[in-house]
């Protein structure tokens, strides 16, 4: 891959899922990365995982701006330079997700948590980053959205209206900082199986999602992390300002998909 080796990423959650992966494929690819996450434990053994000489763990909280700044400032000078930022740090904790509900019921402490991490940690990963990159000559955002940022869904809205917010701050990204060669894109994924995921979703649930996806398989945090370096190397150097749903189709269809397909209803 063009434009990856020798290069310093930033990632955000990256002690497990998705983050852990894209750590993996931008080491393996020939960049450092910086795993910046909560939880400090993960990011190192994964730094160990990876090697120290080319992963550096840094244990921060996305909802502290100020930590925020740390965690670039450092990784930059740990390395010595910083071309990428992939933001994907989320609150995803079981206690949050069970209290993010609907416009009635949820407590606005619940929102400020859950927009403080997914929305304006983001906004303060690029506000600290963006600058290194300017002076690097460009660089590349990558911000992990979802499917719920596209669509209504019955609960989650603090999540959806996070997940909504970032692909507006992408495009402003893109927009501002485009003609000095900082690109920024968003990756909407499907159900991708993590290791969480696999403790926290009940059977039935997933059922009812691998119904809605189009393809035979769900997604791994490979299928993101594949696309999140991708759009860091020169061979995405003309791809900036989308949101990109890597779902298995699950947004692609006519939404009576699932009744036909699964023989629940019929035309006859
Ligand atoms: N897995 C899916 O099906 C799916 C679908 C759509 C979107 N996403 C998005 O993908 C991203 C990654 O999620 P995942 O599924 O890999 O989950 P995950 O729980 O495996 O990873 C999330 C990571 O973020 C870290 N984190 C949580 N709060 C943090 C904080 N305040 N500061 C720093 N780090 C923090 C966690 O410790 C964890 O390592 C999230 O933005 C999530 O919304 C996931």
């Amino acid at each position: 891959m063009k434009g990856i080796e020798g290069k310093v990423a930033v990632v955000t959650g990256g002690a497990s899922g998705i983050g852990a992966a894209a750590c993996r494929h931008f080491a393996a690819a020939g960049a450092r990365v910086v795993i910046g996450d909560i939880d400090a434990a993960r990011a190192q053994a994964l730094a160990i995982e990876i090697g120290e000489h080319c992963a550096w763990p840094f244990a921060f909280d996305a909802a502290d701006t100020e930590q925020v700044r740390q965690l670039v400032e450092q990784g930059a000078a740990h390395f010595g330079r910083l071309d990428f930022l992939f933001n994907n740090a989320a609150l995803v904790s079981r206690d949050v997700v069970k209290r993010d509900t609907n416009p009635v019921d949820i407590e606005f402490e619940i929102w400020d948590r859950v927009l403080a991490v997914n929305a304006r940690g983001y906004l303060a990963g690029c506000k600290y980053a963006i600058p290194h990159m300017l002076k690097a000559g460009g660089g590349a955002i990558v911000m992990t959205g979802s499917g719920s940022g596209l669509r209504g869904d019955l609960a989650n809205i603090a999540y959806s209206a996070s997940k909504a917010a970032i692909m507006s701050l992408s495009r402003s990204v893109a927009t501002i900082y485009g003609k000095q060669g900082v690109r920024c894109n968003v990756i909407n994924p499907g159900l991708i199986v993590t290791e969480r995921g696999r403790e926290t979703m009940a059977p039935a649930v997933r059922d009812v999602l691998q119904r809605h996806t189009l393809t035979p398989r769900l997604g791994v945090p490979e299928d993101i992390a594949a696309l999140v370096v991708h759009l860091c190397s020169d061979d995405g150097g003309f791809i900036t300002g989308q949101a990109i749903s890597v779902d298995g189709g699950m947004q692609e269809h006519m939404p009576y998909y699932a009744d036909f397909s699964s023989g629940k209803a019929s035309w006859e």
